[in-house]
């Protein structure tokens, strides 16, 4: 596994992130005063709650809480793992993402030589393929011209059970590594019994990252055989359920991508491209997953899917729909193109030309008329009972699509055929106004109210929030001798916006997000504050600190370890604490635990 990405690296890569811009790529932002708004991508709204601050590089939404950096907000919006999200900001700004040696061995980033091997075996498939002359004509066959083969990074495994093996293979840490990249297999008996090539006799097409860089292979027979795929297994580098082939070379060919065709096949994407229809994507071979449509709706506003005419692809599409409905919304458009059964993509372009296909493109069904088409085929809308019964089979899809105009399209749509006005029935269905079904309540995220905080709270808020006011607070020694829980969490941060004055909030925070108190910093930060500027921050919190100390300190001790021995006597410990006070209110500037 990859070694831990260093702090310094994150720190860094949020200090040159523009949390606006990262944001505005994803939300249609507006600008109000110094920050920006819009709706709330993670709750349903129609008037906009979700803020976003450049001074604090910090996203909050007052209606469902949600709050966070640019990486919080990529994982959360784009439901990437930490390391993911941090390589989609490092990719921006064009940074490689170091990582710290895991301890096992010399290696610097375990990923990096994985892409650089990846990279050396597509080359070498692709030399192969140039003395293969039964591939070539296979090829040939399908089609295919050189120039699309060379596009693709088209190549051919030997037909031969260790030439990956030999070539890459030369130090058992060297076949560690096939190992690991997916290329090579342990034979049953274990490591001592040796491995062998994973492809062997086929047609290589190399899956590659938004980089370029193979990540991963798919393999096709020659002619028949079983299985007529093999695809890399995953591997630390390729997770299928997210990996959409032919997006790299889409992007390679379109200046700018307005649509993207999801396609089943290898074989579509690269024959389509070849037509001229450069904007296909593949999935694989799986079902379209949440992950594929992040990716998909990240790219362009419309997509089209496209699937078998047969029962497999209905049923296909019939899943895509149920994961696309979260996706709908107002300005993206999501259709379904089915085709003639027996044929696919590849068979039908190369029958009737791309003229021919993208006027199919052109007539496919939009995402509502699919869902109320296939629906009402399953009952009888001239019976009362049917009706009821559509409204019902539509009640937990419609439940999926946010609330917004596309949903209120949605329900005119289906009322029509429920016959019945569309506000009735948004009430059967669960679904009238204001009460949003689609996330859950997030209590647990909810802004804290601005009320009453303890005094310890208050004062790392404001540090928080306003970094800037830290210096307000000159000496940190009475403060750090305080015996409250948490004080040095505040005494950190001090010293911190102290000792870089532009740290923003979400530089803080960030540095904070693999401790114990990172998860409850956030939430502060996330926390509305009364105070809105550096200076009134600055004064409330020389009032905190203030407070804290005289209410915590010494002297506050003192007078409660007297009070205490009128009452009984004091313990040892009270004791020794008692003279340890005492003692340092002689000797004033040192601190109470070092007397
Ligand atoms: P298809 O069976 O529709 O193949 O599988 P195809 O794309 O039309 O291939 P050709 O035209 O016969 O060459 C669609 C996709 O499903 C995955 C592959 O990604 C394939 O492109 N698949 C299919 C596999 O992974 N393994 C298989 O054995 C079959
Ligand atoms: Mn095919």
């Amino acid at each position: 596994m990859a070694g831990r990405i260093p702090q310094s690296f994150i720190d860094e890569l949020i200090a040159r992130t523009d949390i606006v811009e990262v944001v505005g790529s994803r939300v249609q932002l507006k600008k109000a005063g110094r920050e920006w708004k819009a709706c709330c991508p993670f709750h349903s709204e129609k008037t906009p709650s979700f803020w976003v601050s450049p001074d604090k590089q910090f996203y909050h939404c007052f209606g469902c809480g949600a709050h966070g950096t640019a990486l919080g907000f990529l994982m959360e919006h784009d439901k990437l793992p930490f390391p993911d999200a941090v390589d989609e900001l490092a990719g921006r700004l064009g940074l490689e993402v170091p990582r710290e040696d895991d301890g096992r061995g010399p290696r610097e980033r375990p990923g990096e030589d994985l892409y650089e091997l990846l990279g050396q075996v597509t080359q070498y498939y692709r030399d192969c393929l140039r003395d293969a002359p039964r591939a070539r004509d296979y090829l040939r066959r399908r089609g295919l011209t050189t120039e699309t083969c060379v596009k693709f990074g088209i190549g051919y495994a030997p037909d031969a059970w260790d030439s990956v093996l030999r070539r890459f293979g030369g130090s058992p840490e060297k076949v560690q590594r096939l190992l690991e990249a997916g290329l090579v297999i342990e034979r049953s008996g274990g490591r001592d019994a040796g491995h062998y090539d994973r492809f062997r006799d086929r047609v290589m097409f190399p899956i590659r990252d938004l980089r370029g860089r193979t990540i991963a292979f798919g393999g096709r027979i020659i002619d028949a055989g079983e299985p007529k795929y093999l695809n890399s297994p995953e591997t630390p580098l390729f997770h299928k359920g997210r990996e959409l082939y032919g997006l790299y070379e889409a992007r390679q060919s379109l200046r700018s991508i307005d649509r993207l065709l999801v396609v089943e096949g290898y074989m579509d994407v690269v024959r389509l491209a070849q037509s001229g229809i450069a904007y296909s994507v593949a999935t694989l071979g799986t079902a379209t997953t949440p992950e594929h449509l992040n990716r998909l709706f990240r790219v362009c506003g419309e997509v089209v899917f496209c699937f078998d005419g047969d029962r497999a692809g209905r049923s296909a599409a019939w899943r895509a729909l149920e994961n696309s409905l979260a996706h709908a919304r107002e300005g993206r458009q999501l259709r379904f193109l089915f085709l003639p059964e027996g044929q696919d993509p590849d068979s039908l372009v190369g029958g009737e030309g791309a003229e021919a296909f993208e006027a199919r493109i052109a007539g496919a069904m939009p995402l509502s008329e699919y869902l109320v088409g296939e629906l009402t085929a399953q009952v009888d809308l001239s019976s009362v009972d049917g009706r009821a019964k559509l409204a019902e089979l539509a009640r937990p899809l419609a439940q999926r699509v946010p609330e917004g105009v596309y949903r209120e399209l949605l329900l005119e749509r289906l009322a029509q055929d429920v016959r019945m006005p569309a506000g009735r029935l948004a009430q059967l269905l669960g679904l009238d106004e204001g009460q949003s079904p689609a996330p859950a309540p997030r209590d647990a995220r909810r802004p804290m109210s601005a009320g009453r905080r303890p005094l310890l709270t208050q004062a790392i808020l404001l540090v928080l929030h306003y970094p800037a006011a830290a210096k307000t607070v000159t000496d940190l020694a009475p403060l750090a001798a305080l015996p409250i829980k948490g004080v040095e969490v505040l005494v950190e941060l001090l010293r911190s916006a102290q000792a870089e004055p532009d740290l923003t909030t979400a530089r803080l925070v960030e540095r904070w997000r693999d401790r114990p108190e990172g998860g409850r910093l956030l939430e502060l930060a996330g926390a509305e504050s009364l105070v809105t500027d550096a200076a009134g921050a600055a004064r409330e919190l020389r009032t905190a600190v203030g407070k804290l100390i005289s209410e915590h300190g010494p002297e506050r001790r003192l007078d409660e370890l007297i009070a205490r021995s009128r009452e009984h006597k004091l313990t040892a410990e009270e004791q020794q604490e008692f003279q340890a006070l005492l003692k340092r209110r002689a000797t004033p500037g040192r601190p109470p635990d070092s007397a």
